[in-house]
């Protein structure tokens, strides 16, 4: 029998039984050549295009919830009513058709035009800075520069980023493209003429000095000023730099940046062998990247199982396992003592013979311009529930930023891809007012060769772990808790479940704020 969540030979313009969907289901189908989901939320029914506007993933096979779907890879979540991207990591809208109910029966009939960007303005206590500058062009940045102009403000926006290049699609630098699976042009976020179309003007190769809160400006290391009505710091984290002697007489390489990843992919191609320093998921996706196109990579790593602190010693050892299956060397509990040239020598004693050697040990926030500037800052810009910092009007997001976490009760600080976004998506909607707490729940994905984990929740220590199913099988949960409450869950090849998961942490804590 064909699968209602992939099959799209149904055509929606026929009938279609409402009894036939349940509340909360989807099927799939075709409205002349495009693919069309049909959902129903209560006794509402609504038709949408079939594919999330992220990398395409099948929505379908997502969750229904409460007038909007959730996308089963990375947790977009669309209106059902509008197609509005809502929550990253879509940024773009999904289409819409019209349906119609005719008794029992639905029918879905023309595309709908596709919304404006800006939604209309919201009356009501907005606050509507004379010029809001953007510190950072990465995941926080874009994402808040977008919701300011769906936001539909009006002002100047400007994004000043060190970066030479403009906002790109930083996950994928350490898979698919470094992989060769990806072309350059798939990595920037936006095509050029956007910037200019959305009025923001985009500062590269710009590097910002400091920031003087009082005079509000910000001084660029090219001795020019700024001035602005509203700051956004979002200039995300550092890679951590071991100072292991001999590291200027090597080929020592930091994945960060396009430039960065275009530089080993160049290595990549006449290279034999490569050392990868760090189990860190930088380090082992970058390992995997490098086994795609044929180089032998022997990965050094301080810990005894990779992954371990995040993901706890089942999975570290699934994860050491397939890449090893795909013939990854690695020297645990060991640490590189000194390069020279391409000798990497390890603390065990052995040494390994490299084309060239990538770090991947961690970063660090890069608060320093916030610090300098006398802002509170703990492991990260310290700000509260809605983003700002301890000056008013100024805002941080994105690995940088510490903010309190509502499902935890703590104040955190993550490096994850979608978080950043969600993050920069709220501070913009905060910088004009509207006073919304920060309440998501923190996700994150990492890939492994064919193995994606998703990881929804946030779990730094844990008392007892449970897995349902089997990471051998590959096809697994792994709930990780914590003083009786569940914190987090990894899967793999549970993407529903994975989805099902957030929805519950975002209930429960809403449960928790109602009591
Ligand atoms: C290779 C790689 C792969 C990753 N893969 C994943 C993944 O699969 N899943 C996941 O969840 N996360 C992933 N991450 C993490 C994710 O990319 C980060 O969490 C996210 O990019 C953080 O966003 P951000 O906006 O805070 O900072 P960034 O995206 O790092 O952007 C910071 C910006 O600030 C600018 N900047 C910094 N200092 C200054 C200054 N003084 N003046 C001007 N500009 C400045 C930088 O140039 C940059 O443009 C990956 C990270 C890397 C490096
Ligand atoms: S493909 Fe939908 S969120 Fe990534």
């Amino acid at each position: 029998m064909a699968d209602s969540a992939t099959d799209s030979s149904r055509d929606l313009t026929n009938e279609v039984e409402a009894n036939s969907i349940a509340d909360g289901g989807m099927i799939l189908g075709h409205v002349g050549k495009d693919h069309v989901v049909l959902a129903r939320s209560g006794d509402r029914f609504f038709a949408v295009g079939a594919h999330c506007t992220h990398y395409h993933g099948p929505l379908a096979e997502g969750i229904v919830v409460d007038n909007t779907v959730r996308c089963p890879w990375h947790h977009a979540c669309f209106s059902l009513e509008t197609g509005e991207a809502l929550r990253a990591p879509a940024l773009d809208p999904i289409a819409c058709w019209r349906v119609e109910r005719t008794g029992d029966q639905i029918f879905v009939r023309d595309k709908m035009p596709q919304p404006s960007p800006a939604r209309q303005r919201v009356a009501g206590s907005r606050r509507h800075p004379s010029s809001i500058v953007i510190l950072g062009g990465g995941a926080a940045g874009l994402a808040a520069a977008d919701m300011l102009r769906r936001e539909a403000y009006e002002g100047p926006i400007t994004m000043i980023s060190a970066d030479r290049d403009p906002p790109v699609d930083r996950p994928n630098l350490s898979k698919d493209y470094l992989a060769g699976e990806a072309k350059d042009d798939w990595i920037p976020l936006w095509p050029p003429d956007t910037y200019e179309e959305r009025r923001i003007e985009l500062l590269l190769g710009s590097p910002v000095s400091s920031i003087d809160p009082a005079a509000r400006t910000v001084l660029l290391e090219n001795g020019t000023r700024r001035e602005f009505g509203s700051l956004l710091i979002a200039t995300g984290a550092d890679p951590v730099r071991l100072p292991i002697p001999g590291h200027e007489t090597a080929e020592v390489h930091y994945l960060r940046s396009f430039a960065d990843s275009r530089a080993i992919v160049g290595l990549a191609r006449n290279a034999k062998h490569a050392v990868v320093v760090g189990a860190s998921f930088i380090g082992l996706e970058v390992a995997a990247s490098l086994r795609t196109r044929g180089v032998a990579v022997d990965v050094v790593a301080r810990d005894h199982l990779p992954l371990e602190h995040v993901l706890g010693a089942d999975v570290g050892r699934f994860i050491q396992s397939i890449h090893e299956d795909h013939g990854v060397v690695f020297h645990l509990g060991e640490t590189v003592t000194s390069l020279d040239g391409r000798k990497v020598s390890l603390s065990g004693g052995s040494t390994l013979d490299a084309d060239f050697v990538v770090m991947g040990v961690g970063v660090k926030p890069s608060t320093a311009l916030a610090e300098k500037a006398g802002m509170a800052v703990d492991n990260g810009i310290s700000v509260n529930e809605f983003l700002e910092t301890s000056v008013p009007g100024i805002f941080a997001a994105g690995d940088a930023a510490r903010w309190p976490d509502p499902h935890t009760g703590e104040r955190i600080r993550v490096e994850h891809w979608v978080v950043a976004e969600r993050l920069g998506q709220a501070a913009a909607r905060n910088m004009l007012g509207l006073r919304e707490p920060f309440d998501a729940v923190p996700f994150f994905w990492s890939q492994h060769y064919d193995v994606t984990i998703n990881y929804v929740g946030h779990a730094e220590r844990w008392d007892s772990v449970k897995i349902a199913g089997s990471l051998d099988r590959r096809d697994a949960s792994v709930s990780f808790f914590h003083g009786g409450k569940k914190r987090a869950v990894a899967t793999v090849s549970r993407d529903r479940e994975c989805l099902e998961a957030e929805v519950a942490m975002e209930r429960s804590t809403v449960t928790v704020r109602r009591n």
